[in-house]
């Protein structure tokens, strides 16, 4: 019920009973039913029942271990504190939305570089967009907070972007090479997007380690290996059957939308 609607009923039961708004905070914090206090509030005909207030008093006592509420506040009051709440809460969504806005709209031109350093390998793109889509998803099953989802999905599109750096100067795509070079190509271009310090710092130590599992020290990390690794898994041959592949899973994944997702790809039909 909404909670006009809830006050409306209590200023109604306020007048009927005659009770003081200390009482009617107290019976509403009891749980009492405002359309049924005429049932208690008979102890006139009912000699044996406790007069109203003094039954609030005797309930609430019995809950809360205590006479009555610190502050107490009329049903006006009431009315005029949700109506208060419910515009900062208006307000405070408003501006969420604006800002994940922002930061899916900050999101393109950074795609669009690690387009341009994997130009001469469109394999990289493929791979780097596919990791995106599975974090996406993975991240929409978590419910991962949009804070991190801003993180998980920049690490998602800048996690691999030392590959080519790393063949042309190691002759060689070893992990621990591609975590060093990606590091500083990542960091411009997200400085070049005016990325807060906060957010490149943490997107840059899981590039530093995105080959490094013993390093995963949070969601937003757990969440980009995942993603990850359900793509390289395509060339790991570590599948031959379901028993295989749910140990498999036990082993690596450790959220719910990552289990699903690998599970629903790789499962042999
Ligand atoms: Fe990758």
């Amino acid at each position: 019920m909404n909670i006009n609607v809830k006050l409306e009923k209590w200023r109604i039961a306020q007048k009927r009973h005659r009770l003081s708004d200390k009482h009617v905070q107290m019976a509403r914090e009891c749980g009492l039913n405002p359309d049924k206090l005429g049932k208690i509030d008979n102890h006139k005909q009912e000699t044996w029942k406790s007069p109203l207030p003094q039954f609030i008093e005797e309930i609430y006592f019995k809950r809360f271990k205590k006479i009555e509420p610190a502050i107490v506040k009329s049903i006006k009051e009431q009315v005029a504190d949700e109506k208060t709440k419910k515009e900062k809460q208006k307000k405070e969504k408003e501006q969420k939305r604006k800002e994940k806005a922002r930061y899916a709209e900050k999101l393109n031109p950074v795609i669009e570089d690690m387009k341009t350093v994997f130009s001469s390998v469109p394999a990289g793109i493929d791979h780097t967009l596919k990791v995106l889509d599975n974090a996406r998803q993975i991240i929409r099953v978590e419910k991962t907070n949009w804070q991190s989802a801003v993180i998980v999905e920049l690490a998602a599109v800048l996690h691999d972007i030392g590959a080519v750096e790393t063949q042309r100067k190691h002759g060689s795509m070893d992990g621990c090479f591609q975590e060093q070079e990606g590091l500083a190509i990542a960091l411009e271009i997200m400085k070049k997007h005016d990325y807060e310090q906060s957010i490149i710092d943490r997107v840059c130590f899981i590039i530093a380690h995105h080959h490094t599992p013993e390093k995963i020290d949070g969601m937003d990390f757990q969440i980009l290996w995942e993603a990850d690794l359900i793509e390289n898994m395509q060339v790991m041959e570590v599948i031959k059957d379901t028993e295989e592949l749910k140990q498999f899973i036990s082993d690596n994944f450790k959220t719910d939308g990552g289990k699903d997702l690998v599970f629903r790809r790789y499962a042999k039909k």
